[in-house]
């Protein structure tokens, strides 16, 4: 198992490669954007930035850890040996991206003992997250945890709110690109929204769980993601007090990922499964 030291220098690089490659999004993004593909719906878009940010995030952990993996939602791919993966969402919030509206961020995460899509299903994390970095470069935030080493954001210890009752709670939530999906998603928030204080739709699930982690919110779930969408707001959020977990309180995955603070994580995760989303 990796050592507290290590983790600290994977966080470490894992900050440092988030901050560049923020900086060089937000560069790009003066200069205009457009979308240059589509992926899985019409709406689910990907532009150059997202490309040409994921392609030097991948350079520059393969400078520096020739022999870990990676995992990139552009298509980044590298199969290491040294037991270590990287998850990279180049931008997560790319709808915001595209809109010039500021919520979109870099997350970075490394993992200990596979990586993404392995034996947990289709958008787990297969292994341990060892670091997570998720850089918002609109806001100039920096959010960061290593495991067992706590969550901080620009110096600040972060910290889930506590003792939440579910009817006072503001929930974020997401939705995902197919119609389907949408519907479900839809049906399941009727349920939701009378039960709660309010509910959020930020457009990016890593800043999502960073906003947990810093008290803006006071829990978050979602149907859809992927593991690099994830991954390191999972540890940033944990490592400030949440409980997160997947269907049946197993590990979060593509079917589900709830997060809050233990107390309103069982509520939430008991109205999610009255309003049909199993938890
Ligand atoms: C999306 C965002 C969004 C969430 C979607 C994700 P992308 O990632 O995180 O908030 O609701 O499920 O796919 O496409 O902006 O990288
Ligand atoms: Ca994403």
């Amino acid at each position: 198992m990796t050592s507290a030291a290590a983790s600290a220098d994977l966080l470490e690089l894992a900050r440092d490669i988030a901050v560049r490659a923020g900086a060089f999004a937000l560069e790009a993004r003066r200069h205009g954007v457009s979308v240059a593909a589509t992926k899985s719906t019409p709406t689910d878009v990907v532009t150059a930035v997202d490309r040409d940010t994921e392609e030097l995030i991948r350079s520059l952990i393969l400078e520096a850890r020739p022999d870990d993996g990676i995992v990139g939602e552009e298509g980044a791919a590298h199969i290491g040996t040294s037991g270590l993966d990287w998850i990279v969402d180049p931008i997560d919030g790319t709808v915001n991206f595209l809109y010039d509206l500021p919520s979109w961020a870099v997350s970075i995460a490394v993992a200990e003992g596979g990586g993404a899509d392995a034996a947990a299903g289709p958008g787990a994390i297969d292994g341990v997250t060892l670091a997570g970095v998720v850089c918002n470069p609109g806001s100039g935030e920096l959010f960061e945890a290593s495991l067992g080493g706590g969550a901080r954001s620009t110096g600040r210890t972060l910290a889930v709110n506590r003792d939440v009752p579910l009817h006072q709670a503001l929930v974020a939530t997401g939705f995902g690109y197919a119609a389907e999906l949408r519907r479900l998603q839809a049906e399941v928030l009727l349920g939701v929204l009378p039960s709660v204080r309010d509910i959020r739709r930020n457009g990016s699930a890593a800043l999502d769980l960073c906003a947990l982690a810093a008290g803006r919110v006071d829990a978050y779930y979602e149907r859809g993601l992927n593991a690099w969408d994830h991954a390191a707001g999972g540890l940033i959020a944990r490592e400030a007090g949440a409980h997160v977990a997947g269907p049946h309180g197993g590990p979060e995955n593509s079917e589900l990922l709830v997060a809050a603070a233990p107390g309103l994580y069982e509520e939430l995760a008991e109205l999610l499964r009255r309003a049909g989303l199993e938890a």
